[in-house]
């Protein structure tokens, strides 16, 4: 039986400076500590709670968990694929290293679409954090108009297969990949993909890694979906079989919406 421990993941997008991030994390942190329930389940790993702020305020984010108690893990947004150099305005992997973070959201969608980052580069910055033991949030999805014209597999598939070009086998084997579903079409616009989309995508999504690493690496990597996630849709979506998890915009920057989702997990966990 594998035990992949759910994560919901807030991405915070270019929300909250340092200041409000600690108090965030700190208020997140008493409120799960008041609610006995909530607070046995998340000491106890039930699920894994992760805050995903940006860079100016991961280090104050980081305090706030120290001083409360409370398991969070910490994450960044995006990172370069060099350790250092000539890149004005990058931010390296040992960087986010040093400031905690356990995990970097690599590829998501903002960053392809606005930022115009192609497969090659999140290949190369998937490579560089697998290297340094940072544990990449990969994230792929179609757009509205690839969902329409029906090529959603392929254009995931080509997603995968790009960001895991030239890795090989061990890298995936300790559940050290995570990797993001997270359909164009469903981000901010309160359009949720249907919990058997998303169910069918991460299950495609799992088979990838299954034929490309085999069987235990497959067990092993924690899928998530993202796209206009909260509390209320959020029973149906973690009921489903190869959904460990969320990765949680809009509703991750408030206290009480981003605890209804944990709330709402381990409901259906226990
Ligand atoms: P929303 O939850 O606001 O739709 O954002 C999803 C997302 O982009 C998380 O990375």
């Amino acid at each position: 039986m594998v035990n992949r421990v759910p994560l919901l993941a807030g991405n915070w997008k270019m929300n909250k400076g340092p200041l409000e991030a600690e108090n965030f994390v700190k208020d997140l942190a008493s409120t799960i500590h008041d609610n006995e329930s909530l607070s046995k389940a998340v000491k106890a790993r039930i699920v894994e709670i992760g805050v995903f702020p940006p860079f100016v305020s991961l280090e104050r984010a980081k305090k706030g968990i120290f001083i409360s108690g409370i398991p969070m893990s910490l994450g960044a947004q995006n990172m370069h694929w060099e350790d250092n150099g000539a890149f004005t305005g990058e931010v390296s992997g040992e960087m986010l290293k040093e400031v905690g973070c356990k995990y970097v959201i690599l590829g998501h969608s903002e960053r392809r679409h606005i930022f115009r980052e192609t497969n090659e580069m999140i290949g190369k910055k998937m490579k560089k954090a697998l290297s340094i033991g940072l544990k990449p949030i990969l994230c792929v999805g179609e757009t509205l108009e690839e969902r329409d014209g029906g090529i959603t597999e392929s254009v995931v598939e080509e997603q995968l297969e790009e960001a895991f070009r030239g890795l090989t086998g061990p890298l995936n084997q300790e559940g050290n990949v995570i990797i993001a579903y997270e359909p164009v079409w469903a981000i901010g616009t309160g359009r949720k993909a249907s919990d058997e989309d998303a169910q069918r995508m991460c299950l495609f999504i799992r088979k990838f890694i299954g034929d490309k690493f085999g069987f235990t690496a497959a067990q092993n990597v924690r899928i998530l979906y993202g796209g206009s996630v909260k509390p209320d849709n959020t029973k149906g979506l973690m009921s489903q079989a190869d959904v460990d998890g969320a990765l949680i915009g809009g509703a991750s920057l408030d206290v009480e919406s981003f605890l209804g989702i944990v709330k709402n997990t381990i409901d259906v966990l226990l």
